[in-house]
């Protein structure tokens, strides 16, 4: 027997960060939650979960934010007032800071080997990860207002960048194409489903299936800056830099990521284009160490890296 509506999850929605006083220390993972009693309350599972992350992108009536017995503070903090399945309690640990709040959230994800690269040297990178890592990808999809690609993505993969794993809405697709080479055939351009910006110099090189979006001139860093200004001004301010490397790098480079998802794939490629290149550094004190967490994703290993914290 057990008692319905007991708080089993009680949880801070950011890594390591102390919830109130008095409960579980933190951090915790999905895995420390204690096993789900045996009683006749339907635990909020992964499904269930989804859902709450859907809808809370999208509440319009302010924080704390009641859903299916899971409230949410503006700042990421969770607590469930019915049992949670650990699958779920994972969801919401990895995906909150993203959904709620109506704050301003940059995350960029790649997939890569073990080795460091994310496709061969031909560019070849369908797939790196696996299936689990594809579905974590269309979920940061469906949070964000846009999801944006350098142009050799597009090249390489002629991504369609809608939502198909899961269930959810598409973001704006942006394709960051300073001296506009993308193809026009290109499926961003030619398939419906999602509005598509080319940021280019010179907006008469714009592809006719996608809005213009000028740039100005700039290096790689200003111009990344200025891309996620002119996003905001259009109310794009939830956005996903889906790759690839060099177009993380840059966002990395500048300063400008909240978070970095790193799906590493247990396969060993030997060469290829790399997942990032960043300024050399000498000494091993210059590392980037954000706070992180890990999760399985199948045979994938997600790295959440917080990157306004370092490491504790
Ligand atoms: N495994 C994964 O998760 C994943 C995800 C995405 C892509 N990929 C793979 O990654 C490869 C492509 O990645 P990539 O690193 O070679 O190229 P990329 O990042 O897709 O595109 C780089 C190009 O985009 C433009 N660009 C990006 N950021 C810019 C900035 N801040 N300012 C100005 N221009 C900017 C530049 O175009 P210009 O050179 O024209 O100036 C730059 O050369 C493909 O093989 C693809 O299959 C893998």
């Amino acid at each position: 027997m057990c008692a319905p509506n007991v708080c089993v999850a009680p949880h801070d929605g950011r890594p390591g960060t102390a919830a109130a006083a008095g409960q579980p220390q933190f951090p915790m993972m999905a895995a420390d939650f204690p096993p789900l009693p045996s009683c006749p309350v339907t635990p909020i599972n992964a499904a269930d979960a989804w859902h709450i992350l859907c809808a809370l992108r999208t509440a319009a009536a302010g924080y704390p934010a009641s859903l299916e017995g899971i409230t949410v503070a503006a700042d990421g903090t969770w607590h469930a007032t019915r049992p949670i399945a650990p699958d779920a309690a994972r969801l919401l640990d990895l995906l909150l800071p993203m959904a709620c709040g109506g704050a301003p959230c940059v995350v960029a994800q790649i997939g890569q080997s073990l080795d460091g690269y994310i496709a061969t040297a031909s560019g070849d990178s369908c797939y790196v990860t696996g299936m689990q890592s594809r579905i974590h990808l269309h979920r940061l999809r469906a949070l964000v207002d846009a999801v944006v690609v350098g142009v050799g993505t597009v090249i390489a993969d002629d991504p369609a960048l809608t939502v198909r794993h899961v269930t959810g809405p598409n973001p704006a697709r942006v394709v960051l194409d300073p001296q506009g080479r993308a193809p026009r055939g290109a499926r961003v351009f030619t398939e419906r489903g999602a509005t598509t910006w080319h940021a280019v110099c010179d907006p008469a090189q714009a592809a006719p299936g996608a809005s213009a979006l000028a740039l100005p001139p700039g290096d790689a860093m200003a111009t990344a800056c200025a891309l996620l200004q002119s996003l905001a001004q259009r109310g794009l301010r939830r956005v996903l830099i889906e790759g690839g490397g060099i177009t993380i790098s840059h966002f990395l480079q500048a300063g400008l990521l909240d978070r970095l998802h790193v799906m590493v794939a247990p396969l060993l490629l030997g060469s290829g284009r790399r997942t990032l290149t960043l300024p050399e550094i000498k000494s091993l004190q210059s590392a980037l160490r954000p706070r992180c967490r890990s999760y399985a994703l199948g045979e994938d290993r997600l790295y959440d890296l917080d990157l306004r914290h370092p490491a504790g």
